[in-house]
């Protein structure tokens, strides 16, 4: 516990990034749900099991047969994380002159693909960029501006991304029929399809829920063929391998794969660990297993309904639906008097930090902000994304965040915005620092 007087000099001492914050400082932790669960009884036993061989390990062919259940893909190539992932694939197809279209790209996919110099597009669908419109699948692709795109462009894009669920546009699912879509438009162009498949899991789940005629299908089949639709897949385990570390990278083309490797090899290990300990490997492999089982899931996609539900009966203005694996604040519809380029994601964020030590994330203009060519211009939306770690909180935990969420929006108008005084020069969200703008 922490008084309000300590986390205001908290934040002063952090510049008010909570990137800064001593987690030792905060109460309920929302900032990501990447990591930060709780692993189960038999995660840990399989810990206990991990063969650490530099080659060949029997926790590797474990953690290959988890991955391969779900995703059969001929090549895997195990890394620390997501970002390593992408790092190694972009760095092998991307480059000056390229584009990669995304539903959303996440901020890591983001800089890995710009720091290639190759461009990356957004297009999610119209209902997508609105927080207020509902619409069973909102992180669906738009197939007409992706089609025009290929039309104009194939020549020079490496590979089509999409991302389940689209976490920088509110945590929402992608339908089975928009992915068949994209392959369609993909096979005419000869253009790879790639999953970003961190919450591929709660996507299915969503499709299952969601989707004419799937209702009575299992998950892991609905997996299988959001797969069979692909080329390949970057993969965080830190989401729904229940993990806290690891990722892999997935492909049926095996040349691409063999000079994938060769940067793998330089960069995070032998390809039969990557960057992984075997005992990280056989947890992710026990991870996969439980991710898929209906009632976990159940409990999941509800317990993130829970909060949203509560929010907008209080008239907080959130995305809607809600979405997997968090709820998102529209901070620009909740502080219209805050311009979107003196941050209102950031505002919330802090003052729920100060009211009630609730550390969540913003995801807008100081996340999406700055252009590669350094000027700055207002991100599609400004949201506070309070990410639910898995098999953690409890529900007295989320009332507390509901009672904290209405108390802050109850005196809005209140709020100021912020400048900001420090920052490098990409993904700045991290390491920036800010102040208070005055009344
Ligand atoms: N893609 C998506 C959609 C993600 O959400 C993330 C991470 C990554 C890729 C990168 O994975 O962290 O293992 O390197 N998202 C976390 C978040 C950090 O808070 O949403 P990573």
């Amino acid at each position: 516990m922490t008084t309000e007087a300590e986390r205001r000099a908290a934040l002063e001492v952090a510049g008010y990034n909570l990137f800064s914050l001593r987690a030792i400082d905060v109460l309920i932790d929302l900032l990501t749900d990447s990591g930060t669960g709780a692993m189960s009884r038999d995660q840990w036993a399989a810990i206990q099991h991990g063969d650490e061989s530099y080659a060949g390990s029997p926790s590797w062919f474990r953690f290959l047969d988890s991955v391969q259940e779900l995703f059969p893909f001929p090549h895997v190539i195990p890394t620390h994380q997501g970002r390593a992932a992408e790092k190694i694939l972009f760095s092998v197809i991307g480059g000056r002159g390229k584009i990669v279209p995304n539903n959303t790209h996440f901020d890591t996919t983001r800089a890995n693909v710009e720091a290639t110099g190759a461009e990356a597009i957004d297009l999610v669908i119209t209902e997508g960029r609105d927080p207020s419109t509902l619409h069973p699948f909102k992180g669906n692709m738009d197939l007409d501006g992706l089609g025009k795109l290929l039309a104009r462009e194939h020549e020079n894009i490496p590979v089509v991304f999409v991302t389940v669920t689209n976490n920088s546009g509110g945590g929402q699912p992608v339908s089975l029929e928009n992915l068949r879509g994209v392959r369609a438009l993909c096979d005419h162009y000869h253009v790879p399809l790639f999953l970003d498949a961190c919450r591929f899991a709660e996507n299915a789940w969503f499709i299952k829920e969601r989707e004419e005629g799937q209702s009575e299908r299992d998950v892991c089949d609905i997996v299988r063929e959001m797969a069979s639709l692909a080329d390949g897949m970057t993969m965080s385990a830190k989401k729904d391998g229940l993990a806290n570390i690891g990722g892999w990278l997935a492909m049926t083309d095996g040349d691409l794969a063999q000079r994938c490797r060769e940067v793998l090899i330089l960069t995070e290990g032998f390809p039969t660990y990557g960057g992984l300990a075997g005992r990280d490997l056989e947890a992710i492999a026990q991870g996969l297993h439980e991710v898929v089982n209906h009632d976990y899931l159940r409990y999941r996609i509800e317990s993130t309904a829970y909060l949203g539900d509560a929010l907008v009966a209080a008239h907080v203005p959130v995305v809607q639906p809600t979405g997997g694996h968090a709820v998102y604040i529209d901070a620009r519809s909740l502080l219209p008097h805050i311009e979107p380029l003196h941050y209102p994601g950031q505002a919330l964020a802090v003052a729920l930090y100060e009211a009630g030590g609730i550390r969540s994330c913003e995801i807008g203009t100081v996340m999406f902000g700055m252009r590669p060519d350094g000027v700055e211009v207002p991100a599609a939306l400004d949201l506070v994304r309070l990410a639910i770690p898995r098999r953690t909180y409890t529900q007295s935990h989320i009332d507390y965040v509901i009672e904290v969420c209405r108390d802050v929006a109850s005196r809005a108008s209140e709020l100021v915005g912020y400048e900001i005084t420090e920052a490098p020069p990409s993904l700045r969200h991290f390491t920036a620092r800010f102040a208070p703008l005055r009344r």
